[in-house]
């Protein structure tokens, strides 16, 4: 049903097709942190031309738990695109030497792109501020994981969902579940994009806020997000709106004993550094669910998962 398959967009993936990914991860996750068999011989190409950590970290270490090999860049001035190769050519070298790509890049659509050049399987780890459809994947395992499901929630999306693919992704994401509510919360100028916004029309109940304040005692999920420096056209705009929401104690207390809050990390700073010691806090088991979701995702387009319960 996966196998063969490239990871461009959330939207590509049924709910059914998501359900069957978290009930993976999630067997992945109790086969604990031996090293599995599944994708032996197996090489994945990672091809970063944007800074990450966790996004690439988490397919490597999850490509090798999973008995595979990684290999890749994350520095494209140490590769041939430094002396003037194009993308397409880059992606044909990726695709004889690996099984499946990872690339996160700055243009949207360039994930796309590379999968039109490549015969292996393409995964998109953020194209601009488009999609980040992986990300996505595990914000919503996180939630199945910590509340016991998705359908019936009420969520809010706090801070930049106009230039984040997280958010985006994540609000994509939703729509294939039966959530109660969603809020979107930002400052007027870092609204969500009309066109996602249009997609939204009818498939979710939604409202727009600008202040957290407003939902923080009547939600199940805050999803927060940084401020995305890299993608404003004019540093003095974001100079201005930077510091214009934060989560704090003070806030929190207006919020329900089982609020969880997600992020897909990095925070700097639109976080208090006292929320990480709190039970709202997820953001880290977030993250480390990374590891047991992007297993899932590359045994399932790479056709091993049903060797999966063969495995001691
Ligand atoms: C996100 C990204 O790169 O879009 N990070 C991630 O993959 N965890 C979010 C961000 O950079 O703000």
């Amino acid at each position: 049903m996966l196998k063969g398959r490239d990871v461009l967009s959330i939207l590509d993936f049924t709910k059914g097709e998501l359900e069957r990914l978290f009930e993976t991860a999630f067997e992945m996750e109790k086969k604990g942190r031996g090293k599995l068999r599944l994708l032996e011989g197996k090489i994945l190409a990672t091809a970063f031309f944007e800074p990450s950590t966790r996004t690439r970290l988490s397919f490597e270490a999850a490509m090798l738990r999973l008995g595979g090999s990684a290999v890749g860049f994350s520095d494209v001035g140490r590769t041939s695109l430094a002396k003037g190769e194009n993308l397409a050519d880059t992606i044909r070298m990726l695709d004889a030497y690996a099984d499946a790509i990872v690339i996160r890049h700055p243009i949207e659509g360039a994930a796309k792109l590379a999968a039109e050049v490549a015969k292996s399987p393409v995964i998109n780890a953020g194209d601009g501020s488009r999609h980040h459809p992986t990300q996505a994947m595990i914000d919503l395992y996180t939630i199945w994981r910590e509340l016991g499901g998705i359908d019936g929630k009420r969520i809010a999306v706090l801070g930049d969902l106009r230039y984040g693919r997280a958010a985006t992704s994540l609000i994509y994401g939703l729509t294939s579940f039966g959530i109660e509510k969603l809020f979107l919360v930002s400052p007027p100028s870092l609204r969500l994009r009309q066109e996602v916004m249009d997609f939204l029309g009818g498939k979710v109940n939604f409202s727009e806020v600008e202040n957290v304040g407003e939902v923080i005692g009547d939600i199940d999920v805050l999803y927060v997000t940084r401020v995305q420096r890299e993608r404003f056209p004019d540093p003095a705009e974001y100079e201005k709106i930077k510091r214009s929401y934060r989560v704090d104690l003070g806030l929190l207390e207006k919020a329900k004993d089982s609020l969880i809050v997600l992020h897909p990390l990095p925070k700097v700073g639109e976080i208090d550094l006292e929320v990480d010691k709190t039970n709202f806090a997820r953001y880290f088991k977030q993250a480390a669910y990374g590891v047991p979701v992007r297993m899932a995702i590359l045994s399932l387009v790479l056709g091993a998962v049903g060797r999966l319960n063969d495995q001691t």
